[in-house]
């Protein structure tokens, strides 16, 4: 059975995925900082009849919870097939770029950037026993210079100097990332879920969680053919997806 770790599973569009995930057979492993939430969100999908789920405690930025969780999955499984990385975190506001807090901007960058990172390394060795081993990093457009560089861009006005940066430096990793193992067969991308009603943004997004989860998930399960090293993103139907960097 092939097998799946997503991390911040235990709410909204992370939640969302590993249910879908676990509905077409794979065993997902919820990952969630607080263990009781992770629980409840097993006992929830355990209400709907979906049983191939197992709560794991994990927190990014906590190098030694990234190890233990690493050692507990290489007790059980052999591969790792898919691994996403979704937690995630937007910083308190104000965060105008001339006055933001240094001590937020590196509290977002220890989640959204150096978390995913403590979380592939730790992840990778497992990874490669899989036949085609797929990293989703879970960014955002907020991160894309180029967009942010169109006044005519529906979100040129939002502008986060530290929620966005972080995002930025996720997608740069990503590239490298997918350069570094494409030799091994690794399928490493950015997808943007796009603005999506979660408690992320007190539900004020346009698109469904389902919609954005079924969306990030068109990059979860990539053969041999599949790409690498791409920015995807919900919000460019017109460009097979395709976002700018
Ligand atoms: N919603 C949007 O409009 C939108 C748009 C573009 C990109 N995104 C990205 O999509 C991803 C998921 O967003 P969402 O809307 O589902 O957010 P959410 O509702 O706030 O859920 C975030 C998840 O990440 C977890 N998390 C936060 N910090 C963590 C840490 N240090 N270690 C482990 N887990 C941690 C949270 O756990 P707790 O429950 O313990 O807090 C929660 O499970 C994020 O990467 C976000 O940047 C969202």
């Amino acid at each position: 059975m092939k097998t799946v770790l997503i991390t911040g599973a235990n709410k909204s569009i992370g939640f969302e995925m590993a249910k879908l995930l676990a509905q077409k057979g794979y065993f997902v492993y919820i990952g969630s900082r607080n263990i009781e939430n992770g629980e409840a969100a097993v006992s929830k999908l355990a209400a709907e009849g979906i049983t191939q789920v197992e709560a794991l405690q994990i927190d990014v930025t906590d190098k030694a919870s990234v190890q233990s969780a690493q050692q507990t999955l290489a007790g059980k499984i052999t591969a790792l097939d898919i691994l996403i990385n979704n937690a995630g975190i937007l910083g308190a506001s104000p965060q105008e770029a001339s006055t933001v807090d240094v001590d937020i901007i590196r509290e977002v960058f220890d989640t959204n950037f150096f978390g995913v990172i403590n979380v592939t390394q730790a992840f990778v060795p497992l990874m490669q026993k899989a036949d085609v081993p797929v990293i989703i990093n879970v960014t955002s457009g907020l991160g894309s210079l180029t967009l942010h560089s169109d006044p005519s861009w529906k979100f040129h006005a939002v502008k986060t100097a530290a929620y966005g940066p972080s995002k930025t430096a996720l997608n740069a990793y990503t590239v490298v990332l997918a350069h570094q193992l494409q030799g091994a067969g690794f399928k490493v991308n950015a997808v943007d879920p796009g603005y999506t009603a979660t408690d992320f943004n007190q539900h004020s997004g346009p698109f469904k969680v389902e919609d954005s989860a079924a969306f990030v998930l068109r990059y979860a399960e990539l053969d041999a053919d599949g790409p690498t090293g791409k920015f995807f993103s919900h919000d460019h139907a017109d460009n097979n997806y395709e976002s700018p960097w």
